[in-house]
């Protein structure tokens, strides 16, 4: 196993190419290592160490470059950048959610045909504590909202909004993830009712998972490609490229000062 010292990299994961293709032209590549068939580069992404790589979709997948990350490469710090659906009506496509809480939103027990969530690893049984989450400690949340102080995204055009042209704002607030795309304007209601969160994506909340499991920090980003509803698989094809640009672009603000 690799040691945590001083100069250990960051893990920086996105699930597909659309994502990670962002950091192409600010990370310097030193070295590739298969593990497990998946590419980790090894290089500098703006004058940190750090090691990317594509992980695929889903928690599995995160969970397993997230194990490699911090068991093989040491790393200091997981961050994860992509696309995520909207779920909060506030908020529009291009908008950037930076995860304060992250809760795994499809582990728990079935109860009256509902899902009732409980902290992934606990007995999803009545009498457990049922408070759940993963949560941005306060002092790196500060250094986040300093990376992120006065930067701003690009604006959409009319053509791309369907309606007026619109500035994407950031926000920090609440991810969940489960291993589903949400194409359905039913279940974004009821988790936006459940969890009050912003969005909803398929990685983030287990990567927090293993960052907790290895008592490492971890940040996630994500920028709205669609609003989770009917037309959620129409609106992903539209915008994931630019969505995803936004979250690398502030990703990479949040590298450089992390
Ligand atoms: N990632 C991007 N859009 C998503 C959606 N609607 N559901 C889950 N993950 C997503």
């Amino acid at each position: 196993m690799a040691s945590r010292r001083g100069d250990a990299p960051i893990g920086l994961i996105s699930a597909i190419p659309q994502e990670i293709s962002h950091f192409g032209e600010a990370f310097q590549e030193a070295d590739v290592a298969e593990i497990g068939g998946l590419a980790f580069r090894s290089g500098a992404l703006g004058g940190r160490a750090a090691v990317l790589v594509e992980a695929g979709i889903g928690k599995v997948n995160a969970a397993i470059v997230s194990t490699v990350l911090c068991r093989e490469f040491g790393a200091r710090v997981l961050l994860f950048s992509g696309v995520a659906g909207g779920l909060d009506p506030a908020l529009g496509i291009g908008d950037v959610v930076v995860a304060r809480t992250l809760i795994q939103h499809d582990y728990g027990a079935m109860v009256g045909e509902r899902l009732r969530t409980y902290q992934p690893g606990a007995v999803p049984l009545p009498g457990v504590d049922d408070s759940h989450g993963y949560h941005l400690d306060a002092a790196l949340e500060q250094k986040l909202r300093s990376a992120l102080d006065g930067v701003s995204l690009p604006g959409l055009s009319a053509a791309a909004t369907g309606g007026a042209p619109r500035q994407p704002a950031i926000h920090f607030g609440t991810v969940v993830t489960g291993d589903a795309f949400v194409n359905c304007e039913a279940t974004r209601l009821r988790l936006f009712e459940q969890f009050s969160a912003q969005a909803v994506e398929m990685e983030g909340a287990a990567v927090a998972q293993v960052a907790e499991r290895f008592a490492v920090p971890c940040v996630v980003v994500r920028a709205l490609s669609d609003l989770a509803g009917a037309e959620s698989h129409m609106d992903f094809g539209s915008f994931v490229h630019d969505a995803a640009a936004g979250a690398a672009q502030l990703m990479r603000r949040i590298a450089a000062a992390l």
